[in-house]
């Protein structure tokens, strides 16, 4: 069994914003199918949730299961095409609008 040890920092940083009266903004790069960008939505229902990925065909191609399954009740994520590595970073400063990532 591979063991990655993310859980105890995952916790470090998330639990400053359980239950806080300001909902963090959350962004996940690499999203594959979405299931990461669901349970963030589930965690933080109130957040702005944004998804990135250099191809966003199997996050697309599956929302709708997830959705189905209880994903996204209180809104939808935004997702956008973008590659991590492009020298280029000003598009997320166009999708954040203005935010600032918390997560
Ligand atoms: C291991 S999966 C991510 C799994 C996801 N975080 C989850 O919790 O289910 C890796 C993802 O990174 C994306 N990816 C690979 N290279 C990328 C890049 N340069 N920029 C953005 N996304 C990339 C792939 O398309 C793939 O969807």
């Amino acid at each position: 069994m591979l063991v990655h040890g993310y859980a105890p920092k995952y916790a470090q940083y998330i639990k400053p914003y359980l239950g806080s009266h300001c909902p963090p903004t959350i962004m996940e790069i690499g999203i594959l199918r979405g299931t990461g960008l669901a349970v963030w939505s589930d965690l933080f229902p109130s957040s702005r949730v944004v998804g990135l990925d250099i191809d966003l065909s199997h996050a697309r191609a599956n929302m709708r299961a997830l959705k189905v399954m209880g994903a996204f009740r209180e809104s939808d994520p935004e997702l956008y095409e973008f590659d991590q590595f492009a020298p280029d970073s000003s598009p997320l400063t166009a999708f954040l609008k203005g935010d600032r990532v918390d997560i």
